[in-house]
């Protein structure tokens, strides 16, 4: 049995999954979608937009799923490089008890787009938005529809999606998975990793705009056929025991989230985890960033009341799943705190050393590679071979190289040490502190720009903004809030520095 139960409450099985799909998927082909088409999804996570990945996947066409929260400009880069001929949204989405105008950013993105021909428009809230002619009321649409459509018949190596990321240079990049590599990668890793057993509730929190949601929410837990939470509000919403009240509602057994929530309801106390029964739990996940050790014990001792195992997972959106994690359903595996630990089955990592050498032994520290191929790595950046083969394998020869640096100890064990290169990692959120300099770049009266990160306290990672202004300009605070709305215009609203400094001149190292 597969259901799909939503925070909300509401639950939604297999037979109603497939319906719907089906019946998008139709409405996605009476629109002239075809295999190999792409589609952006601007959705947040909903059994529609579940449904919306799957139809896309049952035609052959590829989505590409944009986070509900990036901005016009950024939903518009993603669905021009990707070559988007339809876009799937909401006309509003409710976000912590916010109302988010997603169509209206739709709107604006697509201004931009010629190559958009259709936008689908499904009902979130009861409020009317403007449709112009290329738009169409999706449930109407899927409502004329018969609930059956025979999957398209795809080759294993073709593309079942793209989901763009950022990198230390340029514009992000549409990292491509394909059909039966990345669905057999996270399927297996979501079986082993979180010990996830038939007729087991398995709640990850991430959204299905970054790859933790492509693999843990919809793909992996479908392919076991087990029952996947989707959960669309914040941690704080309506208080700080959302999730605690979730696992006891809908007796999660597997919850699987990031430690910056972790850091944040910490500082809320005990009593908001405490309030609620959590003894479905059996495991707890962290990912998307390193955990600390206050924030590890905290989610071992008070979450899982000392009873679950936390596993520290380290992977990638290039990597399509786990790659290195503790691994609960080896039998008697032993886990240490904050520490992502073993490879997965198939993962040969390696660590190397300024030369470009392996680095052999124990208790040492390098970049971390991977030695050699697994079904989920990702087989390309969209349009851009050669580019995917600069920035993954150059640096390395015959390796694939992570961005990341890592530790290992003397028992044999990894513990990632953090990006080596320009990315950031802001609230778990990837981004390239160049992309955030590039939008500030705009700001006329500022001609130089430099982003570093530094350490947060909640977000792990903020970012900080060095910033030369030229000569005659008089309103300096005023720049600094108008740099501040231009990154939030440009790319997100979490990638808004949270500290602009004005300096005499920037000196860079060539
Ligand atoms: C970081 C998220 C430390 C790392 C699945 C990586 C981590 C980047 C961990 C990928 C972890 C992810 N410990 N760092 N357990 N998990 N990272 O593509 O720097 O959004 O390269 O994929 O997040 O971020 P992405």
């Amino acid at each position: 049995m597969v259901e799909y139960i939503c925070s909300r409450g509401s639950s939604l099985r297999l037979r109603e999954l497939l319906d719907t799909t089906c019946r998008l998927a139709n409405t996605l082909k009476k629109y002239g979608i075809h295999k190999g088409d792409r589609v952006a999804i601007y959705m947040p996570v909903t059994p529609l937009a579940v449904a919306a990945m799957l139809a896309c996947a049952r035609i052959g066409a590829i989505h590409t799923v944009v986070f509900a929260g990036f901005s016009a400009e950024s939903l518009a880069g993603r669905i021009i490089d990707s070559g988007c001929k339809a876009v799937i949204t909401y006309n509003q989405g409710v976000r912590g008890g916010r109302v988010v105008e997603l169509k209206k950013t739709v709107d604006e993105a697509v201004k931009n787009c010629p190559g958009v021909k259709h936008v689908f428009v499904a009902q979130r809230t009861d409020n009317k938005v403007h449709m112009d002619d290329r738009d169409i009321p999706l449930e109407e649409e899927m409502a004329k529809e018969a609930p059956v459509c025979a999957p398209e018949s795809m080759d294993s190596e073709d593309m079942l999606f793209m989901l763009y990321t950022s990198g230390s240079t340029g514009k992000p990049k549409g990292i491509v998975h394909t059909q039966a590599g990345y669905l057999l990668y996270a399927a297996v890793t979501h079986q082993h990793v979180f010990d996830y057993q038939q007729g087991d509730v398995f709640g990850c929190v991430a959204d299905i705009g970054w790859i933790t949601g492509h693999s843990y929410v919809v793909y992996g837990p479908l392919c076991n056929g087990g029952t996947s939470v989707l959960f669309e509000s914040t941690p704080l919403y309506p208080d700080p025991g959302r999730y605690w009240e979730t696992v006891q509602r809908l007796k999660i057994n597997q919850f699987y989230g990031a430690p910056t929530a972790i850091r944040l309801l910490l500082k809320y106390g005990d009593k908001w985890v405490k309030t609620y029964d959590r003894s479905s739990l059996k495991t707890l996940g962290s990912v998307g960033e390193p955990i600390n050790h206050e924030a590890w014990q905290w989610f071992y001792r008070v979450v899982g009341d000392s009873r679950c195992t936390l596993v520290d997972t380290w992977w990638q959106t290039e990597t399509g799943g786990v790659c290195i994690a503790p691994r609960p359903s080896e039998e008697g595996a032993e886990v240490i705190p904050a520490m992502a630990m073993r490879p997965f089955f198939g993962i040969v990592p390696a660590l190397m050393d300024e030369n470009g050498k392996v680095i052999e032994g124990n208790d040492v520290s390098g970049a971390l590679c991977i030695a050699q191929p697994w079904p989920g790595l990702a087989r390309t950046i969209y349009g851009d071979d050669q580019r995917f083969i600069d920035a993954y394998f150059k640096k390395y020869p015959g390796y694939y190289f992570t961005g990341d640096g890592a530790y290992r100890s003397p028992e044999g064990y990894y513990q990632i040490t953090g990006r080596m290169d320009d990315v950031i990692n802001i609230s778990g959120h990837r981004l390239g502190t160049a992309e955030i300099e590039d939008a500030m770049d705009e700001h006329p009266a500022v001609p130089e720009t430099a982003v570093v990160g530094y350490p947060h306290e909640i977000k792990g990672e903020g970012a900080f903004a060095f910033i030369v202004l030229k000569e005659d300009t008089v309103q300096t605070e005023n720049v600094k809030e108008e740099l501040k709305s231009i990154v939030a215009s440009k790319i997100a609203k979490y990638a808004v520095p949270d500290h602009v400094l004005l300096a005499g001149s920037l000196c860079r190292k060539m």
